[in-house]
């Protein structure tokens, strides 16, 4: 491909623990990514994405595999792959306590070699665009936590990098900031001119971001596929049937085994089955079943599906 700036190729990491006692953190993942990519990772606690971040900035080394930074090997070559990959990693606010918001900003694209005057528009977008304009001039240790995440984030982007590397950017933040700084990425998303992955559990903001989305578990990639196909291949199989009053035990079991992804809830009035179908035909196998009880079906509808159920089919799957 052409105009790849990230390959990875057979990407491993094995962490020595105590005891002799190793851990496969990344378990030969390969992937590529194309300039002005936004792309998330998106796995469990423990899945790997941390981990396989910081192979890519050259925070740890790999046990085996490579990867490949815009025709840089960043194994051999950190350095040189330092000044095109920034990240932000997991809780790490990178940024100067005593400087301000607007001085933070400066600092960081000087550090690129970007003289200040040169980037001042474009750090006016940023303050703008991370809502810190009402902030500029206060010192960065009196920022909210959330603030000073927003500000992390807004300096990594400054640096104009060809890869921007975002580790779980709203992880522990309040609703309010974590919609803020979803919304600014969504924009530098949208205009389409950075290379971004992004890590998070939160399928939201995967969903809100990301045109493409790799699904690790287990240290192994499950899913590589853009947003937009995923959503589109589960929105065929996901069914909602709303019941009038409660089902026989003996109908609730016979549909757990038939059906793999079911779930069956509500009250002594009111019934709710949700289930994930391989194909339209088996909501005759469904009725059969539901008519045997004398069950009334009120209605069937397609669910919306969004990305948490996504990722948790996939998950599930990946396990077996
Ligand atoms: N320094 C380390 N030493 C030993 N094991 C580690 C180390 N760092 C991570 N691990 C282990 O490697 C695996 C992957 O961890 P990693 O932090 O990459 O996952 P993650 O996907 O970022 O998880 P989370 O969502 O919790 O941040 C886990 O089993 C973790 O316990
Ligand atoms: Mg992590």
């Amino acid at each position: 491909m052409t105009n790849t700036v990230l390959a990875v190729k057979n990407l491993t990491k094995i962490y020595d623990g105590r005891r002799g006692k190793k851990t496969i953190a990344v378990d030969d993942i390969s992937f590529s990514i194309r300039k002005n990519e936004v792309v998330g990772l998106l796995g469990p606690n423990g899945a790997g994405k941390t981990t396989t971040i910081k192979c890519i900035c050259t925070l740890i080394n790999p046990t085996k595999g490579t990867i490949n930074v815009n025709g840089t090997d960043a194994v051999k070559n950190s350095r040189t792959v330092l000044q095109k990959v920034t990240a932000v990693l997991e809780g790490n606010r990178n940024i100067y306590w005593r400087l301000s918001v607007r001085e933070n900003l400066e600092f960081f694209a000087g550090l690129q070699g970007i003289p200040a005057r040169r980037v001042q528009n474009y750090i006016d977008q940023l303050i703008e665009l991370f809502q810190l304009k009402e902030k500029e001039q206060t010192p960065a240790r009196k920022l909210s936590r959330g603030m000073q995440q927003k500000l992390a984030v807004a300096c990594a982007l400054v640096k104009q990098t060809d890869i921007l590397l975002l580790d779980e950017p709203t992880l522990g933040l309040d609703v309010e900031i974590s919609h803020e700084l979803r919304f600014a990425l969504k924009e530098m998303a949208q205009q389409g001119e950075r290379t971004i992955i992004v890590s998070s559990h939160d399928m939201s903001v995967v969903q809100d971001i990301c045109e493409r989305v790799i699904i690790i578990n287990n240290g192994r990639i499950v899913t590589d596929d853009r947003v937009a196909n995923l959503l589109r291949l589960f929105q065929a199989s996901a069914y909602r049937f709303e019941i009038e009053g409660r089902l026989a035990e003996q109908q609730v079991k016979r549909l757990e085994e038939r059906f793999e992804m079911l779930k069956v809830s509500g009250t002594d009035y009111h019934t709710e089955i949700e289930v994930d179908l391989e194909d339209g035909n088996q909501i005759y196998e469904i009725m059969d079943i539901l008519k045997e009880g004398d069950s009334r079906i009120r209605s069937i509808a397609r669910k919306d599906p969004n990305m948490e159920e996504i990722f948790l089919t996939i998950i599930k799957g990946s396990k077996q």
